[in-house]
């Protein structure tokens, strides 16, 4: 472009299409998302395993259910039609779901269900985050059939930060009972007592040869020699925290929960219901059928599903008949793998995918928890099973919890839990036995926009010391600190990792011990948080956040749809 000798601006046609094309290509990136679609059918379907076939809810038929993949800035549109007899909520676990946690899915929490014969159109951005998550029904147990993955690839253009594998497999690990397992929790509550465990775990919906009747319904992948896989393992079980291992190969861990972290080389995996781990494996062994393989941690002994699962992993070109080498997983209750496993999770912390761990605290939360025994006369044994942060017990609402928000219904919930217990004692001495009198109720905790909250979850002894792996909605957070015994405010806090811990949006509190996450409290709406163990929750081992909307439409909660399921 140059100046005419009249002064007025001279263009030339070639300008001229540079122009169009400048001003036309700014608002077209800025509008770039691509529409990813999906139909989710809840659909009862007949499914066998264990030689027993029974009815179970799926997504479309499938168990696990469909994958949905996305490419970060993607918007996605699920819709949700409800065929099943069962009310359904699903929840996109581990998205952050900004400002808009009506597309977060927890049943009352952030919506009501959708109720037979009924659709909802989950339509959420998924911004700024890349990796492996799930998806999960978020209501009673229907969790256990209904799961699925997700994969969020990297913007177009933008790699890994580690060698580009040559495939990428996804293993759901899960559990399957041989009954209905809605009718399971039921007998278990008439009877305050837990629920009977599952009878199998399974990878990607199958128990693998170990199990009887299983030939059929095995996993298995076929890989070549010298080339490198990445695994997206998902822990999809109800009630277990599952170790994992390969025979004969080493894992390079390079991602957890949808964030990159410091690649580090293991031979066992450590992973808790709702968490996620990616690794890189080299197919670089004596080509033959190795057998990858899972079974619960148990620290501490409690009834669960204690059998292994397995699938295969099998070198081109070797037949059916070798016989699989079986992994040396640790021992069911090798705290000291747990805890040495988990010191290695770090951050990336590069410029690029950066740690910005909160280095002030506004806001100090110190969360007790516990389970316990009330009374309940028609119980078996007059008492049932009840589950509290710091001394609550929470009960679901009847009406969801952010539409009370955003409309402002009174009366469905109390914004006063209380920062720390009512009373601080020996949180992890010798049992107390007593039940320290567990409240009922639907309590939140009021958080202020843009707040830098650092919450310390302490295991107790009440009943007894059990290990639980805590879920926040809405966020992910670091976790700067953890420890067995007491947490001491006075010693412990120094020793936080405030340059690259790991950054996750589930973590194991460990039996006897406490864990301290921070997080900066910038996204507006009711977050759930809860213990992930399904038993744990549906004793009442949850709480949820009211983040209060910052300044102006851009820090607040947004509309609800127009679909939003009615109570
Ligand atoms: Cu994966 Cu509230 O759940």
């Amino acid at each position: 472009m140059k100046m005419a000798p009249n002064g007025h601006l001279h263009l030339n046609l070639k300008t001229l299409f540079l122009l169009i094309g400048f001003i036309g290509f700014v608002p077209f990136v800025a509008n770039a998302a691509t529409v990813k679609r999906y139909q989710f059918d809840i659909q009862v379907k007949n499914v066998s395993r264990l030689c027993h076939a029974k009815p179970i809810v799926t997504v479309n038929g499938m168990f696990p259910g469909p994958t949905i993949y996305v490419r970060e800035g993607d918007r996605v549109v699920i819709n949700v039609t409800n065929y099943a007899q069962y009310n359904m909520s699903i929840h996109w676990h581990g998205l952050k779901q900004f400002r808009n946690g009506w597309a977060d899915g927890p049943a009352y929490i952030t919506q009501c269900p959708i109720q037979s014969g009924n659709s909802y159109t989950y339509d959420f951005n998924v911004t700024g985050q890349r990796g492996t998550l799930w998806w999960h029904a978020h209501i009673l147990w229907l969790r256990a059939t209904v799961y699925g993955a997700i994969v969020i690839m990297p913007m177009e253009g933008t790699p890994y930060p580690f060698p580009q594998p040559h495939m990428e497999v996804n293993l759901l690990l899960g559990e399957w009972w041989n009954t209905d397992v809605e009718q399971v929790v039921k007998q278990g509550e008439k009877l305050g007592l837990p629920p009977a465990m599952s009878d199998a775990h399974t990878i990607n919906g199958k128990p693998g040869p170990l199990f009887p009747c299983s030939e059929k319904h095995t996993f298995a992948m076929e890989v070549e020699w010298g080339k490198t896989y990445l695994l997206r393992i998902i822990n999809s079980a109800l009630n277990d925290e599952l170790f994992f291992a390969i025979a004969g190969h080493k894992m390079t861990v390079v991602e957890i929960d949808a964030v990159y972290c410091k690649p580090f080389t293991t031979q066992a995996l450590l992973i808790a219901p709702g968490q996620t781990t990616n690794v890189l494996v080299r197919a670089d062994q004596l080509p033959s059928r190795y057998f990858m393989a899972t079974r619960p941690f148990m620290d501490v002994p409690i009834p669960v599903d204690n059998k292994t699962a397995t699938a295969i992993l099998q070198y081109k070109g070797i037949p059916n008949t070798v016989m699989p080498i079986m992994p040396q997983l640790p021992a069911s209750d090798d705290t000291d793998f747990a805890s040495s496993y988990n010191d290695k999770l770090k951050s990336l912390n590069t410029p690029q995918f950066p740690a910005n761990v909160p280095q002030t605290v506004d806001r100090h939360l110190f969360f007790t928890i516990g389970l316990g025994r009330n009374a309940c006369p028609t119980c078996l044994n007059g008492t049932k099973l009840i589950a509290s942060l710091n001394n609550i017990s929470f009960v679901m609402p009847k009406i969801g919890l952010l539409q009370s928000h955003f409309f402002k219904i009174k009366g469905v919930f109390k914004t006063d839990f209380p920062d720390r217990p009512p009373k601080s004692f020996n949180y992890t001495g010798a049992p107390l036995t007593a039940n320290l009198g567990t409240s009922l109720g639907t309590r939140l905790s009021r958080i202020a926009f843009n707040s830098t909250v650092e919450l310390i979850l302490q295991d107790t002894n009440l009943l007894t010391v059990e290990s639980h792996p805590f879920h926040l909605h809405g966020y992910n957070f670091f976790v700067v600190g953890t420890g067995i015994g007491n947490f001491d405010p006075t010693k412990d806090p120094s020793k936080f990792n405030l340059v690259d811990p790991p950054e996750r949006n589930t973590v194991g509190v460990p039996a006897g011990g406490w864990t301290a996450i921070r997080f900066r409290a910038d996204n507006p709406g009711v977050w759930f948080m809860h213990c992930h163990l399904e038993l744990h929750t549906s004793w009442g081992l949850k709480t949820a956040f009211v983040v209060e909307d910052g300044k102006g439409p851009n820090e607040s909660v947004l509309p609800p749809p127009k679909d939003l399921p009615p109570c």
